[in-house]
């Protein structure tokens, strides 16, 4: 059974109530937290603990399977009202941790959920370890949110500073695409089925393509993004941690110390792109669904003349024996046609003996919004004559519909309340990932890529289509 406080900074915040409040319930409910638990909320604002309640319960909303329920879950939760650079309240802070570790039976076990602006992630830490709050008794652990670093240089300084107070081995950097049950079924895919093993390389891939796209636009986060565009927000993390997963050897066991070495090796290898391997793009004013969308420079809190990248594609290659040579394309982007998150393998297709060219086989990995797997193959065309025809068996379901997909944070405070830092981005993996997004920037910054343009609700520039076209190969899924 799960004994733990969790200290959570930026209780007040957007994500505590979207996602860490519904998926703490999710396990509560489930029983892996039961009554050994409480959670401190810390934020600026001045609530009392009933105001906390109602907040939290708010946030769980229909989830709940009744109000009292609710309550009874809502009453482990305790607030205090916080500044991050005032001592005072971490001394505070301490009585209301060891309170609670008595009242809650939780056995010293801590951990600290960063989810606000990174900033003050240091001077959290340092401030946890000197007023003793993480004082070596039980196990702590400290969660932290993206983004980790805005660069190589501050994610180091970033990463000294929590290592004030924390080993590596307990600090869990959330990428919440790790947390996706499709995701997670990529090592399924890969190593349950011989099907796929033994011909996941060079010799028998031809390329890989890997589209998240969004039709949402920046939303109320102008603020944020205008200081870091597509390629931080999506491809540093999400995108490069996908790839790896793609790309990795097997690894001797399905266990973090051994699937870790095999990702880093994947990142370190990456080879540096060349000034015309990636493309950068910006929305401008479009319809989806019949609906007219303004253009990015037109967003809240986005400067009239900004140069930031709303998309970003491009290509990258994995110098190992297993997939030397093999382009892995990328495109991410706000306001394309339509939310979709997916993965296609594409196979090489052998000299055959039908005499027709044959379509290559085609795995597709879906993540969001719906499910499954499909896998195209070449089957014979009902009739007389001997025609070859792509046949595509597919499964695939609408994992909200069927309700039974744990949403990616529940499975990730989980396995931080188990110790299992497998799906969680390790510092060695952060490195690599900022070196090479670094030189990208790098390039970007003497604009020998310039900013292309366009329109929302499309699949981004043409520039994203003729990339592949240098390959001789097309975007497989064109919305
Ligand atoms: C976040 C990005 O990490 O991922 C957001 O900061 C993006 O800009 C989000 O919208 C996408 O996540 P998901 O789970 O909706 O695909």
């Amino acid at each position: 059974m799960n004994q733990a406080v969790f200290t959570l900074f930026g209780a007040s915040g957007d994500l505590a109530k979207r996602k860490l409040y519904p998926s703490l319930y999710r396990l509560y409910k489930s029983g892996v937290i039961k009554e050994n638990f409480a959670v401190i909320g810390t934020a600026r604002r001045p609530w009392t603990k009933a105001y906390f309640e109602g907040i939290v319960v708010d946030a769980i909303g229909n989830l709940a399977t009744s109000k009292s329920d609710a309550q009874k879950f809502a009453s482990h939760f305790y607030y205090q009202s916080h500044d991050v650079t005032d001592s005072e309240h971490y001394l505070t802070l301490k009585n209301l941790q060891d309170e609670l570790c008595d009242k809650y039976q939780t056995n010293h076990n801590k951990i600290f959920f960063l989810a606000m602006a990174p900033e003050f992630f240091g001077t959290i830490a340092s401030h946890l370890k000197s007023e003793n709050i993480v004082d070596g008794q039980g196990f702590e652990r400290l969660i932290i949110e993206k983004p980790f670093g805005t660069s190589l240089a501050t994610a180091e300084k970033l990463n000294e500073e929590l290592a004030q107070a924390f080993d590596e081995n307990q600090i869990f950097r959330i990428d919440h695409y790790l947390g996706k049950e499709m995701i997670q079924n990529i090592f399924a895919v890969r190593f349950a089925n011989i099907l796929f093993e033994n011909v996941w390389n060079r010799d028998f891939i031809d390329n890989i393509q890997i589209t998240f796209a969004e039709s949402i636009g920046v939303e109320e986060r102008g603020g944020y993004y205008e200081t870091s565009g597509a390629l931080k927000d999506m491809v540093q993390n999400h995108i490069l941690q996908v790839l790896s997963l793609l790309a990795m050897d097997k690894p001797n066991s399905f266990s973090g110390s051994d699937i870790l070495p095999e990702k880093i090796k994947v990142l370190q290898n990456l080879r540096m792109p060349n000034d015309d391997d990636f493309v950068r793009a910006q929305y401008t004013a479009g319809t989806i669904s019949d609906h007219t969308y303004k253009a990015y420079v037109d967003e809240d809190n986005v400067a009239n003349n900004s140069k930031v990248d709303t998309f970003a594609s491009g290509v990258f290659f994995v110098d190992t024996e297993r997939f030397r040579d093999v382009p892995f394309f990328f495109r991410t982007g706000k306001r394309l046609t339509e939310k979709g998150t997916r993965i296609n393998i594409s196979f090489k297709q052998d000299t055959n003996i039908f005499g027709q060219m044959l379509e290559n086989n085609v795995l597709t990995i879906y993540i969001q919004p719906t499910e499954g797997f499909s896998l195209t193959l070449n089957g014979k065309e009902v009739g007389k004559t001997f025609e070859m025809a792509p046949i595509k068996l597919d499964y695939r379901h609408d994992a909200e519909t069927l309700g039974n997909s744990p949403e990616a944070y529940e499975k990730l405070i989980f396995d931080v309340l188990n110790g299992d830092s497998t799906n969680f981005s390790r510092w060695e993996e952060v490195q690599a990932s900022w070196t090479l997004i670094d030189k990208v920037i790098e390039t970007w910054a003497t604009d020998k890529t310039p900013l292309y343009y366009y329109k929302a609700g499309s699949m981004g520039p043409r520039e994203s289509f003729e990339l592949l076209e240098k390959y001789h190969t097309t975007w497989l899924w064109t919305p």
